[in-house]
């Protein structure tokens, strides 16, 4: 049998399906395979012998320098252990359309090396950073340079990884006043659940720094077990675009306003009560 003959009627599990759905089939996986072409074009295009660098070997960390059309800039960072597995391919795709809407990004994944948790000692109060000498601190100086943050993860047992899990309290700990007016959001890849928990997970240190939290038009998720699986969830690809062109319009946004006069608040001085007063 020819190799047209085969693929007529069977899939490439060797299940038997009838020749209308074959055709359907074929249409289907002509247009995945587009667009996964298209897709790994576009990774492969850009500047991927730094692609796998954490922070604290910046030149700059970047899996992927877009074009640069309007000065500013999104910080898309991956807390996952896969460099360019689920979340990195999400991510890519907010990338893809900030890109479009004329922001840069750049994509930076915090490795594999384990990830210290926060000590509570508290010296970040006095020194305005991490008593450990890591990405946190190479990030705190950086801050200023970006003018929007994605955070992503892999769900791990329904809640955000055990990279980036420490590594944002001792960002948000020892600098989170320094996100304040910046948009954030948060981006989850899971294989099937647990997902809207990681992304409250995540979101938490967005909205307790008076940071704008960037939505889509889904709650900002993908599902798959591999970046295949994740192309493949259209949806979920498509909510990646929406957040990426909110993302992009919420960056102007705040760059005209500062233009035009409007000034971020001042905030009063903050209160802590411990709920025992
Ligand atoms: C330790 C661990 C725990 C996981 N827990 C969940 C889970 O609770 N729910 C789920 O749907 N997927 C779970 N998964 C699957 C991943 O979330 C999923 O494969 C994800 O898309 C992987 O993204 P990545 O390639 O960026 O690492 C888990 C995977 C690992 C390694």
């Amino acid at each position: 049998m020819s190799k047209e003959k085969e693929f007529d009627n069977k899939t490439s599990s060797g299940r038997k399906i009838s020749r209308r759905n074959a055709i359907k089939y074929a249409g289907v996986t002509a247009g995945g395979a587009l667009v996964t072409y298209l897709g790994m074009k576009y990774y492969t295009g850009q500047n991927d012998s730094t692609a796998t660098m954490p922070l604290a070997n910046e030149a700059d960390a970047n899996l992927i320098t877009y074009q640069n059309k309007t000065n500013m800039k999104v910080l898309l960072l991956n807390g996952s252990p896969h460099k360019k597995g689920c979340t990195y391919t999400a991510l890519s795709e907010v990338g893809v359309a900030l890109e479009q809407n004329g922001i840069e990004s750049k994509l930076s994944w915090l490795g594999m090396e384990s990830i210290s948790g926060c000590r509570g000692c508290g010296s970040c109060r006095s020194t305005g950073k991490c008593i450990i000498e890591d990405n946190v601190n190479v990030l705190l100086e950086k801050v200023n340079t970006y003018d929007g943050f994605v955070f992503g993860s892999p769900v791990h047992y329904a809640g955000a990884s055990g990279f980036i899990t420490p590594f944002l309290d001792r960002l948000f700990y020892a600098g989170g006043s320094r996100f304040a007016g910046k948009p954030g959001a948060a981006i989850v890849s899971c294989r099937r659940a647990g997902s809207t928990a990681a992304l409250e997970q995540l979101n938490k240190y967005i909205t307790i720094s008076n940071m704008p939290l960037v939505s889509s038009q889904y709650w900002n998720m993908v599902h798959g077990n591999t970046p295949d699986e994740v192309r493949r969830d259209l949806e979920g690809m498509q909510t990646m675009r929406a957040l990426g062109q909110n993302m992009a319009w919420i960056v102007k946004c705040i760059a005209a306003g500062k233009a035009a006069g409007i000034e971020p608040p001042t905030y009063e001085q903050r209160t802590a009560t411990n709920f025992i007063r």
